[in-house]
């Protein structure tokens, strides 16, 4: 059985929730990778509308196990809100269904405000952070000053390790940017209460999957941001802080690289960005608060609105390189049906020399201007088309030309939100 790894192909917020709902119908386990409640993966089906932050989206498939992997890093309170959502609604979150890697890192408060502190020293140079406290948890991580989920099932092994975060963490807090310590003896006596409901849920996922794969289950993977943010490939420093790629997948999951039989790429039909950072494509015109208002381009977790621009073939082609896609699901592509011309973005001039390759250096690729193919618009209504062949022919061309220009052929071309808003172009298994 394959293992299928779901990646954002871009900046983010691709429409990975629902490509990961929909192929989960199938899965027999579905493991979050990657990030923690910075993602926001909004999925609609049968059970109604859900943004999740943490639980993955094949939580809504009745045979799959869900994972929260060792590569996540978890704020209980969002977590435990999550669940309780779930719940809610009907869908079986005990922990026979959801487990939680026991390797996987916790939030703590201590995160949160770092985050926002250092936000505000970096000042014009801001990232714009979900303020989630993502960068100081994997700081502490790689750091190996971290909590992880099975210090907080140990009293007294909780107690060392947070003395010793909290006596750097005040340091920190009072000495460098002036405000008033953190109580110890609060934080310890919250997270012992977390770590007691949390346990259930707490195990080695690891053999799990290896189980799985021994009984030739369906795993999927589940991304969270997008390759364009990762520390390494995206536009650093403007990025996150842990792998969105199908490296991290094997590494925020435990799963071999010799596992992964499938790479899905998913990309928007045109290109969005929240926070900082260069974006060549952004559309400061009028396009791009078309696109924005008709896509409601605004963000999952922050409610911030979305930068929109034009499909950026530069950046894909890169991302398919780092991640070598087996195939594309192509998302929003009905938000570009009123549109009377598309353009997509085939190389960036630098000055007069024209380059095709994305630039590491930003200060570079802030100077790059991107070069336009246009292609006339379908202006036609695609939501209640579901074959690609029925699609207006400027609307197959337009994924044609993507497909040729990434260098990767197209499994899925979603055209709305919903679960059977889907066009299946290829079998993806
Ligand atoms: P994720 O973080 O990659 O899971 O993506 P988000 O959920 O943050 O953002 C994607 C948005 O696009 C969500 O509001 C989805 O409901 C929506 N969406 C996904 N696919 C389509 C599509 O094909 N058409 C439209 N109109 N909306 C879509
Ligand atoms: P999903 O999984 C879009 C962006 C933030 C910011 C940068 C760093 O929904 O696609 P962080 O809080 O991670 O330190 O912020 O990364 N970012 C995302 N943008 N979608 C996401 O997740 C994101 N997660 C982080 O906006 O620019
Ligand atoms: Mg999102």
């Amino acid at each position: 059985m394959p293992v299928i790894a779901v990646i954002g192909g871009q900046w983010g917020d691709e429409g990975k929730g629902k490509v990961v709902d929909l192929v989960a119908e199938q899965a027999d386990v579905v493991v979050r990778f990657s990030g923690g409640d910075n993602a926001g993966h909004t999925v609609i089906n049968k059970f109604g509308k859900f943004a999740l932050h943490l639980v993955p989206s094949g939580i809504f498939s009745p045979k799959a196990i869900s994972i929260i992997g060792n590569g996540e890093v978890i704020n209980p309170e969002v977590l435990f809100k999550e669940i309780d959502t779930l719940k809610k609604n009907g869908i079986d979150t005990s922990p026979s269904r959801l487990l939680i890697s026991d390797r996987a890192h916790l939030i703590m408060p201590y995160h949160v405000i770092l985050d926002g502190l250092e936000e505000k020293l970096r000042g014009g140079q801001a990232i714009g952070t979900t303020m989630k406290g993502i960068g100081p948890v994997f700081a502490d991580k790689i750091a190996r000053q971290g909590i992880r989920m099975a210090d907080i099932l140990d009293e007294r092994n909780f107690a060392e390790k947070l003395r010793s975060a909290i006596e750097q963490k005040n340091l920190i807090l009072t000495c460098v940017y002036g405000e008033k310590p953190l109580s110890e003896a609060k934080i310890y006596k919250t997270y012992l209460e977390f770590g007691k409901r949390l346990k259930p849920y707490i195990c080695d996922t690891t053999a799990v999957l290896e189980k799985a794969l021994k009984d030739n289950k369906l795993i999927m993977l589940e991304g969270a941001q997008g390759t364009m943010l990762d520390p390494d490939f995206g536009t650093y420093p403007y990025t996150t802080s842990s792998s969105p790629t199908a490296g991290g997948a094997c590494t925020g999951s435990g799963i071999s690289p010799r596992a992964i039989t499938r790479v899905l790429g998913v990309f928007k039909a045109y290109c969005t960005r929240v926070g900082g950072g260069p974006f060549p494509t952004e559309l400061n015109d009028d396009i791009g608060d078309e696109i924005r208002e008709r896509a409601h381009e605004y963000g999952t977790t922050t409610g911030r609105p979305r930068r929109c621009g034009w499909f950026d073939s530069v950046a894909a082609r890169f991302s398919h390189r780092i991640n070598g896609f087996t195939g594309m699901a192509i998302t929003r592509f009905d938000i570009l049906d009123t549109l009377e011309s598309v353009k997509i973005c085939t190389a960036y001039k630098l000055g007069s020399k024209t380059i095709t390759e994305f630039p590491a250096d930003l200060s570079i690729l802030e100077k790059c201007k991107p070069v336009y193919e246009e292609l006339p618009g379908w202006r036609a209504t695609t939501c209640d088309i579901r074959n690609f062949k029925n699609l207006p022919a400027s609307a197959r061309k337009y994924v044609n030309r993507l497909e040729e220009l990434v260098g990767c052929s197209t499994n899925l071309i979603c055209v709305g939100p919903e679960r059977n808003q889907t066009i299946v172009k290829k079998e993806i298994l």
